[in-house]
């Protein structure tokens, strides 16, 4: 059974390509403005203690049920508990990455369009009205936004097409380093900007009026969808773990790795920003209209805007990858067709709902479902609602339902831990299901 499914080789893989899922969007353009909002430090230590209590315990929850069950998200809650319905978290997450995915290609279609425009030079020399014009102009377009966001999806469904060990470790062994050695270069030197301290300063002092309920519940939803819980991605992954591998220390790894990325992107970007005289700002504004001015203002600044959006795009992408992987592994296997066309499936369907997402900034925008646009709602029915539900799910059957005997088996634990191994029964029964619901009651009550 496991045998034929692909697993990935080394430890070293394991580590690139989970990190890869970990690191995206949400390190680089969601964590910054977040930690500048949320008071500074003040966000960083509710982050740290939501990582450490909340974030790891998940993940080392979901690395469980993957490893044990070596199986996609739907069948590895049938194997586990035959019979039930549990497996109802499985298609939540199935369901969630494709929401997911149908918004996240438009973005990563952005990142990859931004590289090339700055890879060709078009992208230095305007005025911050330029750059905010060409934001717009780009986005709400009806044909440019699509080929980008089809080139995305062939990329990834090339890499996805050749499985887990050729295809997503391979790929992530070469990115992910790739996307680090960019990133302690590209903060380095913003370390010698004329506003280093100005933005430092925004990013770490800590303001005390922000020390409350609701900044810690943006702590604990950012570490949720920063570290991808809550969607069965990492149940995917792990179901081709090798038994060889430490699922804590794994979790920790991924997690301070995941950490480091959020921080040196927030060095990179503040001091940036201030430097120029812009303001900051969240997402798409910050990313794709604040900073290319602040590039063109740089000395050097086309070897600086490069770097960016390569960092973006990988960061973008290997995680675009993973939940990909989601959707490509439960078809192929519930349908039993082989890889190559459960790719071919589910990249087309991508790509027309994708292209449908896209044009909600144009031709569509108009149209609204709540008071969002189409982009709006994927958001925010998956981050707000469904992350959130099927992360307490998940905890619930790992706390409740899942046999104790797996749980040991899987952490490996000596038996002078069992102080360790209790810990975690309370994080997953009791811990991780009410804070998240917290978040989930708070994002359903504003
Ligand atoms: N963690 C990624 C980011 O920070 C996004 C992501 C990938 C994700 N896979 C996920 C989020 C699964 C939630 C669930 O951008």
């Amino acid at each position: 059974m496991a045998k034929d499914r692909g697993h990935f080789a080394t430890k070293f893989g394991i580590l690139m390509a989970t990190v890869g899922s970990a690191v995206g969007l949400g390190n680089i353009w969601r964590f910054p403005y977040q930690v500048g909002e949320g008071g500074g430090s003040v966000f960083i230590i509710f982050y740290l203690i939501a990582v450490f209590f909340i974030g790891i315990p998940a993940m080392v929850g979901e690395f469980i049920i993957g490893r044990h069950s070596h199986a996609n998200a739907v069948d590895s809650f049938k194997k586990i508990a035959p019979g039930t319905k549990w497996h109802g978290i499985g298609y939540l997450g199935v369901l969630t990455g494709f929401i997911i995915d149908c918004y996240y290609c438009v973005v990563t279609g952005w990142t990859l369009y931004y590289l090339f425009l700055s890879a060709s030079g078009g992208l230095l020399g305007n005025t911050v009205e330029g750059y905010s014009e060409l934001f717009t102009n780009f986005a709400g377009g009806t044909f440019m936004p699509i080929v980008f966001l089809f080139m995305v999806i062939a990329i990834t469904g090339i890499i996805v097409s050749f499985g887990i060990k050729d295809g997503i470790e391979k790929t992530s062994k070469i990115m992910m380093p790739l996307l680090f050695v960019t990133l302690v270069v590209l903060a380095v030197h913003s370390l010698f900007l004329p506003a280093t301290q100005e933005g430092l300063d925004f990013l770490f002092l800590p303001e005390i009026s922000s020390l409350n309920f609701d900044t810690l519940l943006s702590a604990i939803g950012q570490a949720f969808y920063s570290l991808s819980l809550g969607m069965a991605c990492l149940i995917t992954y792990s179901s081709y773990f090798t038994d060889d591998v430490n699922l804590s220390k794994t979790a920790a790894r991924i997690s301070i790795i995941d950490l480091m990325v959020a921080l040196l992107a927030s060095v990179i970007i503040f001091p940036a920003v201030f430097s120029f005289g812009m303001e900051p700002e969240q997402g798409p504004g910050l990313v794709f209209k604040v900073l290319p001015s602040v590039f063109s203002q740089m000395s050097f600044g086309y070897l600086w805007s490069v770097m960016f959006y390569v960092l973006l795009f990988l960061a973008a992408l290997t995680s675009f990858i993973s939940i990909t992987e989601v959707v490509v592994a439960y078809i192929s296997e519930s349908f039993k067709i082989t890889r190559k066309k459960a790719v071919i499936i589910t990249c087309s369907i991508f790509s027309v709902i994708g292209a449908i997402t896209s044009l909600s900034f144009g031709p569509l925008k108009d149209f609204t479902i709540a008071g969002m646009n189409i982009f709006g709602c994927f958001d925010y029915l998956s981050t707000n609602i469904l992350l959130p539900v099927g992360g307490i799910l998940t905890s619930l059957f790992v706390g409740w339902r899942l046999d104790r005997k797996i749980i040991e088996e899987q952490l490996a634990l000596s038996p002078s831990k069992k102080f360790i191994f209790n810990l975690y029964i309370f994080s997953f029964r009791y811990v991780i299901p009410i804070a998240v619901g917290a978040v989930l009651i708070a994002s359903l009550l504003t």
